[in-house]
């Protein structure tokens, strides 16, 4: 029964060029949520693979001077390779172009033409020549150009094969309507739900191997091949046993999450159910589409020359640092940004500073005042019950988080005990207790730290495999403790026992400077060698300080905005004139904290639109990742519209 199963997939990645970030995040997620499942006892298969036919491949190795075989056959060893070094579980690699995947694709193209769901018709349209692109009339808005290369098309008229989906729309339109959890985040099922609200064509599911040979064969007609989506989609169930393997597949189907990225929405929560609709076969539970890495704030592109290599960051930083990156710093559902100085300024504050210093505080104490054995843990006090429930209380976020695909808040939460641990030992200062020979209380601040460790550990293991085992090595944790965790035993505490070895370590995060991380930009032209401006240098002159006007402004109101966490609309007065202002410290301050504060402002700031909600002007706040204080007046009553400088 797949109630008590988990069935994960990934989008099968065109080996037209090597894999990017974004195809690295869809597959890190993909395996640190199967390794949660494990770790909760839920027997798991995750599937990923690589979508080998069509159009993009043929190009691809047309341009490559290969076989489009050939163009397969050496890009995914590219994919492999670089999921085996990422310490990717998966249960199975799937490739489109193997003879047990194209079987049961040509299995179900008989089936459904078998039973009348798929026919043959002519269709007019337009081709584009030199992109090898076929277009029906409604892709081409302006006049008869192609709308990827804006040349000039002809008129051709092709015979091809349809399935008939457009007679499932009523049913899709209800069935999305009836399960919530159907496609997720929601605001995707609406999405897909506005774009049902237009007549639902009928899919062409066939090329004419005069226009495309590279592709699975049609069982009832050999003069055309499959459409390369109606042939990956099927990846899902063909790699799990449909139609060769009933009770695998019925082990399995239907699959928990199909993990993909925003831009394959349509393919997936549209054309992917009325195909097993059609094939008589259960949707799938969740289609999950997670939103976009940005490179800072752009669109990754080739042609902008800012596609991030997995392999070079992780040849820099190491692989856990990689996937602990991407998986703390992307709300599940949104956009986000990557930058290597983020990344950097990440990695420092949260693995090298918190998380390597409470590991390097502890092992240091006990090697140097208990010769390396864990010493034993005393009565607990106040201090080391509120630890311990801190990090209990992190795992049980943890499984929330997974439970609820918001991973990052999940890490927050444990990171928030990392911290916690390092304010407890400069609460109890063991250096202290060391010093006055307060041997039993150090002992038990030194096993309540250890402790806090070995939960922490566990509850980052998913993501960070290879240093959380180097770390519970450490601890004196057996082999069999160290990598196989289970997710009952970070609910208990005091499972490490006096007396076990602790093993020194050198730096299990190493410390990056901030500069290093400076990224290359591939495209930019070469610097002359002229002395750089003063903005260049970050020094600005009085005047360019004096463009922007700070103000002093007294809050009136202040207001939660519905559906964003972050952010607090103000209304605010600046001598005399009233303004409107959106600002992110909801997480900081309640709207009542602040109404009838004078704080400080630009301006002069050209207004924004933040969720739609209009922002005139931007207000000075110091923040340090973790806490952000606004900037406001001493001494309280100062008359706003006041200037500052
Ligand atoms: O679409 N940010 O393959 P594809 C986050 N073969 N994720 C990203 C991303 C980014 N900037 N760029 C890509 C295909 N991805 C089809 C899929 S499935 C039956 C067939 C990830 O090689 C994301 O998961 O273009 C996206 O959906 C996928 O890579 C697209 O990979
Ligand atoms: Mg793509």
């Amino acid at each position: 029964m797949s109630e008590n199963t988990f069935y994960v997939t990934t989008p099968i990645y065109y080996v037209n060029d090597k894999p990017h970030i974004g195809h690295a995040y869809t597959t890190i997620l993909a395996d640190v949520l199967s390794r949660y499942h494990r770790e909760l006892g839920v027997p798991t298969f995750f599937l990923t693979g690589t979508d080998e036919h069509g159009q993009k491949v043929q190009k691809a190795a047309t341009e490559h001077k290969m076989s489009p075989q050939e163009q397969c056959d050496t890009t995914v060893l590219r994919f492999q390779e670089l999921w085996k070094k990422l310490g990717m579980t998966n249960d199975d690699f799937i490739r489109t172009t193997e003879e047990r995947h194209k079987k049961i694709v040509r299995k179900i193209l008989q089936d459904l033409y078998d039973k009348g769901e798929i026919y043959k018709s002519e269709y007019k349209g337009r081709y584009c020549v030199p992109c090898e692109r076929f277009f029906t009339d409604k892709d081409i808005a302006d006049g008869n150009l192609c709308p990827e290369c804006s040349r000039e098309t002809q008129e051709i008229v092709e015979s091809n094969y349809f399935f008939r989906m457009s007679k499932y729309q009523d049913w899709l339109i209800d069935y999305i309507k009836t399960h919530p959890d159907f496609i997720q985040p929601s605001f995707r099922a609406n999405e897909t739900l506005g774009f049902l609200q237009k007549p639902l064509g009928d899919l062409c599911i066939s090329r004419p191997k005069s226009r495309l040979a590279w592709g699975i064969e049609l069982p009832f007609d050999s003069d055309y091949v499959c459409y390369v989506w109606f042939d990956a989609l099927i990846n899902y169930i063909s790699a799990i046993g449909y139609g060769s393997d009933e009770a695998k597949f019925k082990k399995w189907w239907p699959v928990n999450y199909h993990l993909i990225g925003k831009d394959i929405l349509t393919t997936h929560s549209v054309y992917w159910p009325t195909m097993l609709k059609a094939m008589g076969v259960e949707p799938p539970k969740t289609i999950f589409a997670h939103g976009w890495w940005l490179i800072g704030q752009d669109k990754m592109s080739k042609s902008v020359g800012n596609v991030v290599n997995p392999m070079d960051m992780i040849e820099k930083y190491g692989i856990d640092a990689f996937r602990y990156f991407l998986m703390a710093e992307m709300s599940l559902g949104q956009d986000a940004s990557f930058s290597e100085e983020a990344f950097v300024s990440k990695y420092n504050s949260d693995l090298a500073n918190d998380l390597g210093n409470l590991l390097s505080r502890v092992v240091k104490m006990v090697i140097k005042q208990f010769n390396g054995k864990l010493p034993p843990c005393g009565e607990l006090s106040e201090n080391e019950n509120e630890l311990k429930e801190t990090v209990l209380n992190a795992v049980s976020q943890m499984e929330n988080s997974i439970k609820n695909m918001k991973l990052n808040q999940g890490l927050d939460a444990v990171m928030n005990a990392v911290r916690a641990g390092n304010r407890y030992m400069e609460k109890t200062a063991p250096w202290t207790l060391a010093k006055n020979g307060n041997l039993e209380k150090l002992g038990t601040v030194l096993y309540t730290s250890a402790e806090a460790l070995r939960i922490i550990s566990g509850a980052l293991f998913a993501v960070m495999p290879s240093k959380m085992s180097e770390l519970r090595k450490t601890l004196g944790l057996k082999k069999d403790e160290i990598e196989n965790i289970s997710f009952a035993a970070l609910q208990k505490w005091g499972a490490l026992s006096a007396g076990t070895e602790i093993t020194d370590i050198d730096g299990l995060f190493m410390r990056f400077k901030a500069e290093e991380a400076v990224p290359e930009k591939k495209n930019e032209k070469p610097k002359d060698k002229a002395p750089a401006p003063a903005s260049e240098t970050g020094i600005v002159t009085i005047d360019e300080f004096f463009k922007t006007q700070l103000k002093t402004a007294k809050i009136l109101e202040a207001e939660k905005v519905d559906g964003a966490d972050k952010l607090l609309k103000l209304q605010i007065d600046i001598g005399g004139e009233k303004r409107q202002l959106v600002a992110g410290i909801a997480q900081f301050y309640q709207p009542s904290d602040i109404i009838g504060k004078t704080i400080v402002v630009v301006s002069n700031l050209k207004p924004a639109k933040i969720r739609g909600i209009e922002s005139q002007g931007m207000l000075l706040a110091a923040k340090d990742g973790k806490s952000l204080k606004l900037i406001t007046v001493d001494g309280g009553d100062f008359p706003s519209g006041s200037s500052v400088g």
